[in-house]
């Protein structure tokens, strides 16, 4: 059974394509490394044994989209990672993030329409949410104005699949609201790859470790929370994968009570910066260099999923702790830098 990831070459992409040909699914990737590296396949290939096929295409090229369905009208499934994900570089560059990250979901949505069996997996995010005083947070909670243009593509993105869904019973879709995804393959053949200095807390943490970089900046001691620090909720990136092929097997078996479905892929429990500092600091045996400064812009005070609607509908639930996920990160960290 052949199931198309966009942006599988990606971090939580390369992650579920090893999860799917796990679990016995043919993958064809596309991917314009933009944010990858062909490297990733190889790292697949050494987890699992098969070589994904792999099409290097910029969604972008609206032509190009339609060709490759016209190709590949086999595919049963379709689970859409491919975007960019920077929450400041969107503030900078909104046109960039509108272009890359909602064009290509109308073009890829118009070929999925095309094919016999019609399986859509979304890439949304937490973010979506904004920031609420309803903890741990539910499906059902509105959604608020977006903090950032990338959040807003997601809330855009969730829309216009919603909206396509309604008029197209053929078209059955599930979103899932990533919390905050962090870790590596425990082999650590694949895991993440920021690109210049990392934006995200845990590569900034394992980079600062191995000497990349001097000093971790805390943004924000001051915060109504425990310690001082904001609130996250930190998910393993195998965990997350296995939510994709979890989703996607529930459409391919027509499980789904709805043709539109969202749903939060979190753990449930809320880490504080300086709890995931802690976490580190234990488990690799190192001290942390870090300073605490002054907030970030835009960061919201604390997030945290409710699961049960992941747990009791979909069948899913995080396995992992944060302990497993720094522990994968710092491993995968010290491999890339041996
Ligand atoms: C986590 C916490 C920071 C870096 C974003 C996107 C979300 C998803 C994940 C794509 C915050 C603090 C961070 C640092 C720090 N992206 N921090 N020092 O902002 O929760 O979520 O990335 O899907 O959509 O919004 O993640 O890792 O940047 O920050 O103190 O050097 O760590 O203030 O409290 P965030 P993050």
């Amino acid at each position: 059974m052949k199931v198309l990831v966009t942006g599988g070459l990606g971090y939580i992409g390369s992650h579920t394509v090893v999860e799917l040909q796990n679990e016995g699914y043919e993958v064809i990737i596309i991917d314009n490394l933009s944010n990858s590296s062909i490297e990733v396949l190889d790292g697949i290939t050494a987890i699992t044994g098969i070589k994904p096929q792999f099409v290097k295409l910029d969604l972008k090229e609206k032509q190009q989209v339609e060709d490759f369905f016209k190709r590949h009208n086999d595919v049963r499934g379709v689970i859409h990672f491919a975007a960019n994900k920077a929450v400041g570089e969107s503030v900078e560059n909104p046109l960039m993030y509108y272009e890359n990250n909602v064009n290509t979901l109308v073009y890829v949505l118009k070929e999925v329409l095309s094919l016999k069996q019609q399986n859509f997996i979304f890439s949304s995010s937490c973010t979506v949410y904004g920031q609420t005083d309803q903890l741990p947070i539910s499906e059902n909670a509105p959604v608020q104005a977006a903090q950032s243009p990338y959040g807003n593509t997601k809330q855009i993105g969730e829309e216009i699949i919603m909206d396509t869904c309604k008029v197209k019973p053929d078209l059955n879709s599930i979103s899932l609201r990533y919390f905050n995804p962090i870790g590596a393959h425990p082999s650590a053949k694949i895991g993440e790859l920021p690109i210049g200095v990392p934006q995200n807390l845990v590569p900034f943490i394992t980079q600062t470790a191995i000497g990349i970089r001097t000093q971790l900046s805390v943004f924000g001691g001051d915060y109504p929370t425990s310690d001082g620090t904001c609130i996250r909720d930190y998910i393993h990136v195998v965990d997350l994968a296995k939510a994709h092929v979890i989703a996607l097997k529930r459409l391919l078996d027509q499980k789904n009570k709805t043709n539109y479905e969202v749903f939060n892929i979190g753990t449930g429990k809320g880490s504080s910066v300086l709890e995931v500092v802690n976490s580190f600091e234990k488990i690799s045996g190192k001290n942390l260099n870090y300073k605490i400064v002054d907030r970030r812009k835009g960061d919201v005070i604390a997030i945290y999923a409710e699961t049960k609607k992941a747990n009791e509908i979909l069948g899913w639930k995080a396995e992992l702790t944060l302990d497993d996920a720094i522990g994968s990160a710092w491993k995968w960290e010290q491999r890339i830098n041996n």
